[in-house]
């Protein structure tokens, strides 16, 4: 049984963009992120900080933006101007969910497309479906495809069934799992909450994903003897046992699973790092762009 470190791969992937980094800095352009935070919930703060630290990591420019949980939508749309209009930022990132009064989309759709390293605005979603024309693919399902492909388990031609239908990573990843090109060609099952006899379409899959957004829900029956199982999953569930008085665990039960699957990710160490990794690869990708360093979107 193989265990598919997101952790080593991410590793692998850095090291590959760093050089990419040195490279576009002969032309003068320092790849820069800029994130967008709007309140104080502390997952978000969390996962931005992260964002931030990994992109300097890197050599990439990265500036936050911290706005009050009060800003209102106009002065929000405002900032993403200003950031569309800065020719020292190649990748916007305003961090989901935003406050129940802004209206998503209409902040997604005010981003430069070519700015939009999370891959949302409806032009990169088109793009990606139709695989046609320059665009970023979302950074959770494109971090999927490369774990995927890094660790020996190339989709092309094998049945995944992928659990969960969400636009952050289900239907993105079902996208970009049938593209003509490397890291697609499969045959996709898309899976959701009306799924009748869920567990006999489990059984079928080569690669199981699982991006469900419940704890442990992926069982061992489930699972096809020698499948590969990737977990997208990040869930807390209370442990009083442990002084945090909870535990971080994904949509599959590893303990069992891990004795039927031949390849599985672990949670956490596993689609985490790449989901970063992927953000930073499109900021480099954009900025790359701004100095026609791209010939092809596999770059
Ligand atoms: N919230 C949870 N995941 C994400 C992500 O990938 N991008 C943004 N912008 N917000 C998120």
């Amino acid at each position: 049984m193989q265990i598919i470190s997101g952790r080593d791969i991410a590793q692998e992937i850095r090291a590959e963009l760093k050089k990419k980094v040195e490279q576009v800095s002969t032309y003068g352009v320092t790849p820069g992120l800029a994130t967008v935070l709007v309140g104080e919930d502390p997952a978000s703060q969390l996962y931005v900080g992260m964002k931030n630290r990994a992109a300097r990591e890197m050599g990439i420019n990265s500036r936050q933006i911290t706005l009050p949980e009060d800003t209102p939508e106009s002065e929000l749309l405002g900032v993403v101007a200003g950031l569309n209009a800065d020719p020292e930022v190649h990748g916007i990132l305003v961090q989901l969910p935003l406050p129940e009064h802004i209206t998503e989309g209409m902040v997604i759709e005010a981003i430069d497309p070519l700015k939009d390293v999370d891959g949302f605005h409806p032009i990169n979603v088109g793009r990606m479906a139709t695989d046609t024309g320059i665009y970023f693919a979302p950074c959770t399902p494109a971090g999927v495809v490369e774990m995927l492909l890094r660790s020996g388990h190339d989709p092309e031609g094998k049945h995944i069934v992928v659990v969960g239908r969400s636009n952050l990573v289900g239907r993105p990843l079902a996208s970009l799992l049938l593209r003509r090109q490397r890291g697609g060609n499969g045959t996709v099952t898309v899976c959701h909450s009306r799924t009748e006899n869920l567990s006999s379409i489990t059984r079928t899959a080569d690669i199981l994903v699982a991006a469900i957004g419940k704890a442990e829900m992926i069982t061992g029956d489930m699972v096809k003897p020698g499948a590969v199982v990737i977990d997208v999953g990040t869930n807390q569930v209370k442990d009083s046992t442990l002084e945090k008085g909870y535990r971080n665990c994904g949509d599959v039960l590893f303990d069992e699973v891990k004795e039927v699957a031949g390849a599985i990710s672990p949670v956490p160490g596993g689609v985490g790092p790449m989901t970063i990794t992927m953000l930073l690869s499109n900021t480099v990708k954009s900025a790359r762009l701004t100095v026609a360093m791209v010939e092809s979107d596999s770059d």
